[in-house]
């Protein structure tokens, strides 16, 4: 790794003012003010960096870590520390941002205490100031929050649930399952929920749920009426090496960006036009002189042993 010079981030206030954190109870406000919430996932340092000097709001670590950094299949197999790892190296990064961490699959599976000290390791360990959770689980969420853990909830496609839903599949397609949707929406707000992820449910449904919650939905898939949106962070650069699903919208290209810096790259190295002499060290004046008389002095030394006759050897025989 280079070594840089550490600099000042440009984020939104200047040098000396205070950055204006957002909290759960600023989301809040938001909703209420009719101000939409930006929301992205991130994993890491650089990235999470530039999203909150960009001005995203709330920064989710989520558990699609699995998938788009560490290339599995789905979401199940991510562990608690891996998911600590990743939310450390964005706590880092992020200064105005409300960082949410998910809870991965099997974490909060296991009863209530097990999934708070789950949770309390999020928040103590790795600096995350809130945890999201999939499913309608109105009893932890209760217990989380009484805890003084701020939770976000998450229904509808619960990339956690793809085994029982059969894939990965837009959700609440027929009145009864908008209406239930609507009632664990509901219990998860009682409960305490600062926020709700409604992801792959349609429009219509979103709408309707976001129009009656007290607390802010933030959609993934599921139309422009949530009160916020959030994105996977490389499906809206085109870092994912699989067809986009319909809902994501990509706003550069990173890979082919990537590609080209990568193979100009190489092509440098392999025509020796990489590093040029303005990329390297140099020693000062008088140490290269020394080297340069050592150098000499070694080079007249071989050649003098070079010139000598074979010599005694030879003259034994
Ligand atoms: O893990 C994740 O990326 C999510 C989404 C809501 C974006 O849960």
């Amino acid at each position: 790794m280079s070594v840089t010079q550490p600099t000042e981030g440009a984020h939104l206030s200047p040098p000396g003012v205070p950055i204006p954190k957002v909290t759960m109870p600023a989301l809040i406000d938001m909703k209420r003010q009719g101000k939409p919430i930006s929301a992205l996932t991130t994993y890491d340092y650089p990235t999470a960096r530039i999203a909150d000097e960009a001005g995203i709001d709330l920064i989710l670590v989520g558990d699609s870590l699995a998938m788009v950094v560490l290339g599995q299949e789905n979401t199940l197999a991510v562990t608690v520390d891996e998911m600590l790892h990743h939310t450390r190296a964005v706590r880092r990064a992020v200064r105005r941002a409300l960082i949410v961490a998910d809870m991965p699959f099997g974490s909060y599976h296991g009863g209530i205490p097990a999934s708070i000290a789950n949770a309390v390791r999020f928040i103590k360990e790795a600096g995350a100031e809130a945890v999201k959770i999939e499913g309608p689980r109105v009893e932890l969420v209760r217990a989380l929050v009484e805890s003084e853990i701020p939770v976000v909830g998450h229904l509808g496609l619960t990339p956690q649930s793809v085994h029982r839903m059969g894939g990965y599949r837009v959700q609440a397609r027929t009145a009864d399952a908008v209406l239930q949707l609507q009632a664990d929406a509901f219990a998860l707000a009682h409960a305490g929920a600062g926020a709700i992820v409604l992801e792959g449910v349609p429009r219509e449904a979103a709408e309707q749920i976001t129009a009656a919650l007290s607390v802010p939905t933030i959609g993934i898939g599921a139309g422009p009426d949530c009160d916020g949106q959030i994105l996977v962070f490389h499906d809206l650069v085109n870092l994912t090496f699989a067809p986009a699903a319909k809902f994501v919208r990509q706003y550069a290209d990173a890979s082919a960006l990537f590609r080209s810096a990568i193979e100009r790259y190489r092509e440098d190295v392999e025509h020796r036009a990489f590093p040029s002499d303005a990329e390297s060290y140099h020693l000062p004046e008088s140490a290269l002189k020394m080297v340069r008389i050592e150098h000499d002095r070694a080079n007249s030394a071989a050649n003098e042993s070079a010139r000598q006759p074979l010599g005694h050897e030879s003259n034994r025989r």
